[in-house]
């Protein structure tokens, strides 16, 4: 097995004094992606906030590339290549879509080639280039969401709740692409309340339920743990 490239050992984290996550352990593999599922209030965005450097553990350890990174800032994780699509769309909604994914290029890509990268795999984004994103609909808010952040180049993409108010149909669509990323080493961990969505193209599934990892491994055996509940969608 190769070595995971983000990792989390027996990691806790709280809100005040409100522990949320109790001893959480995971592996991203380089080049997969891994489906972090579960019903609400799991703890699946806690943990995605833990591994994008948004918010601190308590105990336990965040690692990367095999190296203890607890206490990093979240624009040190971007450096190292670790970007975050958090839940409810990372779009800015004043600025246009342009405006959006020239915001991206922080990290020295250039406009015209992360531009004519997102027109390219999102066709509809090019004839909104003007628009301002906040007056997209959801789906387009998404690819936009998506296409800033494949724009800073990253090694691994954390992903949360990307069917969010969509139609499955986009849901589909973005998953697709997804998939097209995978294929070509990306590293993707993606948290889902709906299994159904994101299961067939995962490489393995954790399943979270009260703040802990209660099974993990092949998508199949995931499958059958969840209930009929949590697949809904
Ligand atoms: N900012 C916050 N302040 C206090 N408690 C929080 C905060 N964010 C989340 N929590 C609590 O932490 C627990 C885990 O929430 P979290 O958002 O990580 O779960 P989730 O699995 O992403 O849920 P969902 O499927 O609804 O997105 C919940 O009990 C929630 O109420
Ligand atoms: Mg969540």
């Amino acid at each position: 097995m190769t070595e995971p490239l983000l990792e989390l050992r027996g990691v806790h984290a709280a809100y005040g004094a409100i522990e949320v996550l109790h001893g959480v352990d995971l592996a991203l593999r380089p080049g997969s992606l891994l489906a972090l599922l579960g019903p609400n209030g799991g703890g699946k965005s806690t943990t995605m906030r833990v591994c994008g450097g948004l918010h601190a553990p308590t105990r336990g350890e965040l690692r990367f590339a095999g190296r203890k990174m607890n206490g990093v800032t979240a624009q040190r994780a971007a450096r190292l290549g670790v970007c975050s699509i958090p839940e409810g769309r990372g779009v800015f909604p004043n600025l246009t879509v342009r405006e959006n994914l020239w915001a991206a290029t922080g990290t020295g890509a250039r406009r015209e080639d992360v531009e004519e990268k997102a027109f390219a795999r999102f066709p509809i984004l090019a004839k909104r280039r003007d628009q301002l994103a906040g007056s997209m609909s959801g789906g387009e808010q998404q690819m936009l969401a998506l296409s800033r952040a494949l724009g800073t180049e990253p090694a691994v993409l954390l992903l949360d709740e990307l069917s969010m108010g969509l139609a499955p149909m986009i849901v589909s669509r973005m998953y697709e692409t997804v998939a097209e990323l995978v294929e070509g080493g990306l590293s993707v961990l993606v948290a889902e309340q709906f299994a159904r969505a994101v299961l067939p193209i995962a490489d393995t599934a954790a399943l979270m339920l009260h703040g802990r990892v209660v099974a993990a491994g092949a998508p199949a055996d995931i499958e059958d743990r969840l209930s009929s509940d949590y697949l809904g969608g």
